[in-house]
């Protein structure tokens, strides 16, 4: 894509002090936007923000907060990353997720209508699809979440259609797959870690003794989760590129490859020269089997391509990143967060999904 095509626009981005929007913040700075990041801290960090972007500390849920951070931007368009998203805390306080991505999300687009901004990248997720019926996966794929995670996402995606009806406003939603790496500058420090990659790695620091694999008897050829990594900056990169569209659609965004989480411990042994220990747990509930993208209608749509698609380059990106960083941000725990260490309740085991048969 051409970066140029984007300079000089003015973005408002919700939730740009989280791991994946800090570094697409980046990525707009670099490529000439001026940036303005909404966040409430409760996942984002404020170190994370780049200096060159304004910081306005708020929360989508007050209204008069929202609505006066965007009247005094006046924002060319929005890009909404700002969600709950773990799928097992979602499985426990559906209410938060309907609140946090559904609500906040409500409260967003009433802001932007209020406003007159016409355009929105809205980060969706593979959740929304819930147990492929085919791999790899495709837009065209029944959409029917098994978690409300991915039900508050698909309901945004829903929302969005009547908006562009009634309002004009423009939306491109992009349903990531994992999500993974670094840039130099930023990386993924969440407050209460549940990521499989920065879980290996700290391992790998020597902050923990093992790695849980959460499942080894489904259907894959090691009998652990399949899932399609990719790399941070290949996702800011088809944010950017959103940014251009003329026209409303949906776009899966992923690498069109499945690694298992026994591969994905393997790479990272590899790059990091740690064992890295392993303990078989039994499966986690709501995780399909195999998520993997087909993302041929938003690179035929945007001719965006991952530049970074092999997963030892994304881990040796993390690795780099939380070597220099390994206690991340390490800021002061604001509104609404829970501190590190609050146990995490492991989840009743579902056997939801056995096959999973790549086809592309
Ligand atoms: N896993 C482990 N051990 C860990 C962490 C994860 O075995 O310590 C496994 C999981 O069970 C899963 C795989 O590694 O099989 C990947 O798990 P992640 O938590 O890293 O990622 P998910 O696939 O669960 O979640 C990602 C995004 C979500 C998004 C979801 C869509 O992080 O935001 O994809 O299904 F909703």
């Amino acid at each position: 894509m051409n970066v140029g095509a984007v300079a000089g626009l003015r973005i408002f981005v919700t939730g740009g002090a989280g791991y994946i929007g800090s570094i697409c913040v980046e990525e707009l700075l670099d490529a000439g936007c001026q940036v303005t990041v909404f966040d409430n801290l409760s996942e984002g960090h404020r170190a994370a923000v780049d200096a060159r972007a304004e910081l306005i500390v708020g929360d989508l849920l007050d209204e008069v907060v929202l609505g006066k951070a965007l009247a005094a931007t006046r924002p060319d368009g929005v890009i909404h990353f700002a969600a709950s998203a773990l799928v097992g805390e979602s499985m426990r306080t559906p209410e938060k997720y309907f609140r946090n991505n559904v609500v906040a999300g409500v409260n967003l687009l009433d802001a932007m209508v209020r406003i007159g901004v016409k355009r929105l990248v809205f980060s969706s997720s593979c959740a929304t699809y819930g147990l492929p019926a085919a791999i790899p996966v495709g837009e065209s794929n029944p959409q029917a979440p098994i978690n409300p995670y991915g039900t508050s996402k698909l309901m945004f995606e829903q929302m969005l259609r009547w908006y562009e009806q009634a309002h004009g406003i423009i939306s491109v939603g992009l349903r990531f797959f994992n999500v993974a790496g670094a840039s130099i500058r930023h990386g993924e420090d969440h407050r209460i870690e549940t990521h499989l990659i920065p879980n290996v790695l700290r391992v790998a620091l020597g902050q923990r003794d093992h790695v849980e694999i959460f499942g080894t008897d489904y259907a894959t050829p090691d009998g652990t989760c399949l899932r399609d990594y990719v790399h941070v900056l290949d996702v800011a990169a088809a944010h950017l590129a959103a940014l251009t569209a003329t026209g409303s659609g949906f776009y899966n965004l992923g690498n069109g490859a499945g690694y298992s989480v026994g591969e994905v411990i393997t790479c990272c042994r590899r790059i990091t020269g740690h064992p890295i220990p392993t303990v078989a747990r039994p499966r986690r509930e709501g995780d399909p089997a195999c998520l993997v993208a087909d993302s041929g209608k938003f690179k035929s749509a945007f001719g965006w391509q991952p530049l970074r698609a092999d997963l030892a380059e994304m881990v040796a990106s993390a690795w780099a990143w939380h070597q220099r960083q390994p206690h991340g941000y390490q800021d002061v725990f604001s509104i609404g967060s829970i501190a590190p260490g609050t146990p995490h309740r492991q989840l009743a085991t579902t056997h939801h999904h056995e096959s999973c048969h790549q086809t592309g």
